[in-house]
């Protein structure tokens, strides 16, 4: 039967040779809502070079792609420049497949996939800063612990400038074009900016010091190939500015409100606070949970400068799906807001403090100790949400 999966030249003898999960709709809490792709690329130097493998379903797909330029048992070196299931998945069967000469990976890597396979030998540790002669080109590996796993490193291609860049620089983006300058700008911002939300974002400090790090390399990277999304091999500004201004997080004048609610109380007093916002000056996007997923609730706030939480009291606590989003939401560690609690409650109204109590955990600066209101919102009260949405604003534009 012919192979209908061909392997995609990036550079003069690099090819893609990854895989496209068109369904993938769930990445441990984030909504993939566009799919992704995992990417795995073939040097064809002296010595044929496999830089990171693909999720497990999709070995078939790699190894065919592989297959429509090589036969896959001549690669003799494999790169495995993060551990991840989702590039590290079929290694073990690749490994099996190809009968490389080695396989390398950072120090910490290879700790890594001996636990998640059992290896007991055939992982070689490279260090930082280390080349690798592939015969006629040479690779540099740059550790680049923590983003976001302590394995991570990426790995420079001479001659053809290549940054295979590993999670780095990615996004979830299922696509039949394979570069970035192939695809919608405003699609790309959207899943780029929530790729370093739902992912980089509490690693910001390292990402700065790796967009410091680069340039003092000596490396010419002229061409970014990432792990997961679309190929930058025109405008690397364009994505690499990006970087730098969301790990530099200068928040803007613009807030993110958003609750879940029972029989409506607490919707109320969310858009009562958000017309306050409104006539404050501040950008808002209002973010009912029943309509909105964490991840998305995230990548808003990647330029938000304020957050405002809200759920009514059910059996003593806040609603599970807020709950939900504050688990997530300080994981992911977001910095230098400003921001409120508020709900409704009807005979015990413990949610505005728990939400109080993880905002203050977050290092959110809170205005005021929380809003409440029992039962449902009156004039008075809805007045109250509109002077807290002002007060935010208020609050929001000194620091902006
Ligand atoms: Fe795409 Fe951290 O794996």
């Amino acid at each position: 039967m012919e192979n209908v999966y061909k392997a995609v030249k990036v550079a003069d003898k690099v090819y893609w040779v990854g895989a496209v999960d068109w369904g993938l709709r769930e990445f441990h809490g984030y909504a993939t809502t566009r799919g992704t792709t995992y990417n795995a690329y073939l040097v064809l130097a002296e010595k044929i070079t496999l830089i990171d493998t693909v999720k497990a379903p999709f070995q078939d797909e790699l190894l065919a792609r592989i297959a429509s330029l090589v036969d896959p048992r001549r690669i003799e070196y494999i790169v495995s420049n993060h551990s991840e299931m989702d590039h590290s998945g079929c290694l073990p069967q690749v490994m099996r497949a190809v009968q490389p000469q080695k396989v390398f990976a950072s120090p910490m890597g290879v700790k890594a996939l001996a636990g998640h396979f059992h290896l007991k030998e055939g992982i070689e540790a490279v260090k930082d800063g280390q080349t690798l002669s592939l015969g006629d080109m040479e690779l540099t590996f740059v550790e680049t612990r923590m983003l976001h796993w302590p394995d991570s490193m990426v790995s420079f291609l001479s001659k053809q400038n290549v940054l295979f860049s590993q999670d780095a620089f990615g996004m979830h983006l299922a696509s039949g074009a394979r570069f970035a300058d192939e695809l919608p700008p405003d699609v790309m911002d959207y899943e780029a900016a929530k790729y370093y939300a739902n992912i980089l974002m509490p690693m910001s400090s390292l990402v700065i010091k790796l967009l410091e790090r680069l340039p003092k390399l000596g490396l010419p990277v002229a061409i970014i190939a990432p792990d997961h999304g679309p190929i930058f091999r025109k405008d690397l500004d364009w994505i690499l500015q990006r970087y730098a201004g969301w790990a530099d997080r200068k928040p803007a004048n613009k807030a993110v409100v958003t609750y879940d609610t029972m029989w409506g109380s607490t919707a109320r007093m969310a858009r009562a606070i958000t017309e306050g916002l409104i006539a404050g000056g501040t950008r808002v996007v209002l973010m009912p949970l029943g309509a909105n997923h964490r991840s998305d609730v995230v990548t808003e706030l990647l330029d938000a400068g304020a957050l405002l939480v809200g759920s009514p009291t059910l059996n003593g606590g806040m609603l599970p799906t807020v709950a939900d989003l504050l688990t997530y939401l300080k994981g992911l560690r977001p910095t230098k807001l400003v921001g409120a609690a508020f709900g409704s409650y009807g005979w015990n109204g413990k949610a505005v403090g728990q939400i109080a109590a993880v905002l203050d955990e977050m290092g959110v600066e809170r205005t005021g100790d929380g809003l409440e209101v029992n039962y449902v919102p009156d004039e008075e009260s809805l007045a109250r949400c509109v002077a807290l949405g002002a007060r935010v604003a208020g609050r929001l534009s000194e620091r902006c």
